[in-house]
């Protein structure tokens, strides 16, 4: 396979210089096609109509007696204004170096000085194009990971989600703590994402931060790092998380698992902006957006004497509250037929959505795991599954359990007559036992599991139901 050459155009208005430099590129160990321009207006209309990996461009373009003559810094202009985007490398003469900064401010990417050696002129151009290599990965990264935790990402069309999109939009861009409350699985993370990388911070680092994951005794070297010789183990000096997301977002998961002891010196850092390290006796002053999850009440937590309130005020400026996902159904299909999109590509099926009774299930279960047990339920599905629909049968029996209306209206055979709840709900009471103790060949325990109550309470109503078998 042969290799695309790389293409040069060299502007300068001496010709032997085009020639010199000429010769270098186009050599063997060069390898690269080049264009001569000897004006400013002739590398513009080549430029604009050819693709260039580099442009080499003199300083002076004309002679030296002339006081209006024009620059490699009116080039550099005018070829950014022809959005033409090439690497720019201006040639100066060692007398020009302010020329040649200037060059760099504008957008240049790299200058030498002439005279110049064949091996410097390759040298210049190769770091050139490690460095636009490296800066179109970036960008590549930098849109995926956009891309990754943009609004479009959090899929919901609730009126409740979408309130609070508008609210993630309003907020994003200020320091304003934001407190993140739902219970586990609503998506209390994918907020605090989208929260950080559409804002102004997203070039900079999102550090998260299982509050209730570090041991107590490193906690605080965790959060605000510690120099070297602090404590027995502290061979090296160590940079806290504090320090790590500086000028980005911390994501202080379940923050109410912190122990007290750390919730006092945390409310310090969030009123002074600045860290101690431990062992250090100087502080450093910091910029870090907070962004705190929890799936405790907190407010109860204080009234308990597990939080501290001064810090929840202080975390709690700004509040999203994330609904369960039974508290939104209008959701549902929309992350089933997503989940499903995203696990085809991941398992390689073909699955085409889920059978009208399968959803009716689905709508009705009560998702205490919320998204994350539906995302992990669809999964299991998708591999279950023999065909192209997800069918009710593929449902785990524990969601599958769940009474639908016309279930309910079937199984106790109400009349029309009797609205006795009391008695609708024993029939119903009873007719879920003993199917539960059918699926579970008798075994109680599983029954009770499946029937969410306790051991104690399904004897009593088997006993209630005379469904006690004689001993
Ligand atoms: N609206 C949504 N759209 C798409 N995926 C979602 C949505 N909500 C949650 N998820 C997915 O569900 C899973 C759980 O979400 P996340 O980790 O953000 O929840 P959490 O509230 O932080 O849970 P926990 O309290 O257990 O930590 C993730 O895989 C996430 O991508
Ligand atoms: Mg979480």
């Amino acid at each position: 396979m042969t290799k695309k050459k790389r293409r040069v155009l060299i502007l300068d208005d001496e010709f032997e210089v085009r020639k010199l430099l000429s010769d270098y590129l186009t050599s063997k160990k060069g390898g690269y096609e080049v264009v001569q321009a000897s004006n400013i207006d002739e590398a513009l209309s080549v430029a604009t109509r050819q693709p260039f990996d580099h442009i080499l461009s003199d300083v002076f373009l004309g002679p030296d007696d002339d006081p209006d003559v024009e620059t490699g810094l009116d080039f550099l202009r005018k070829a950014k204004a022809a959005g033409i985007d090439s690497n720019i490398i201006i040639m100066s003469g060692k007398a020009d170096v302010d020329m040649a900064m200037e060059a760099i401010h504008m957008g240049a990417v790299d200058y030498f000085h002439k005279p110049v050696t064949a091996e410097h002129l390759f040298f210049v151009l190769r770091r050139a194009e490690e460095q636009a290599r490296l800066k179109k990965e970036n960008e590549l990264l930098r849109n995926e990971v956009k891309q990754k935790y943009s609004f479009q990402n959090i899929i919901a069309r609730s009126p409740a989600m979408k309130h609070i999109f508008g609210i993630i939009d309003k907020v994003k861009d200020y320091k304003t703590t934001v407190l993140i409350t739902g219970e586990s699985g609503t998506g209390k993370e994918l907020v605090a994402k989208a929260l950080h990388f559409n804002s102004v911070r997203k070039n900079a680092p999102f550090i998260p931060v299982n509050c209730g994951g570090i041991p107590e005794n490193l906690l605080e070297s965790e959060f605000f790092g510690h120099v070297k010789g602090a404590f027995t183990d502290a061979v090296r000096g160590k940079k806290g998380l504090f320090e790590e997301a500086n000028g980005g977002t911390l994501f202080l998961d379940e923050l109410g698992d912190l122990p007290l002891t750390l919730q006092v010196k945390l409310l310090r850092v969030l009123q002074e902006e600045e860290i101690r390290p431990v062992g250090d006796t100087r502080t450093i002053k910091v910029d870090v957006r907070i962004i705190a999850a929890t799936a405790l009440d907190l407010s109860k937590a204080v009234a308990e004497g597990r939080f501290r309130e001064d810090l929840f005020y202080r975390i709690n400026v700004l509040s999203i509250v994330i609904p369960p996902l039974r508290e939104r159904k209008e959701d549902i299909k929309l992350l089933v037929d997503h989940f499903i999109e995203k696990y085809n590509k991941r398992l390689n099926t073909n699955i085409e959505g889920v059978s009208p009774e399968a959803m009716q299930i689905l709508l009705d279960y009560r998702w205490p795991g919320n998204v994350r047990e539906l995302e992990n339920l669809i999964e299991r599905a998708m591999v279950l599954s023999d065909g192209k629909i997800i069918k009710a049968e593929d449902l785990p029996p524990s969601v599958n359990t769940s009474i639908s209306k016309e279930n309910v209206d079937g199984l106790v055979g109400l009349d029309a007559t009797d609205l006795s709840i009391k008695k609708a709900s024993k029939v119903l009471e009873r007719e879920l036992i003993k199917r539960a103790l059918e699926r579970t060949r008798g075994n109680k325990t599983q029954a009770c599991t499946l029937l969410e109550i306790s051991l104690p309470a399904l004897l009593y109503k088997m006993k209630e139901f005379g469904m006690m078998p004689a001993t």
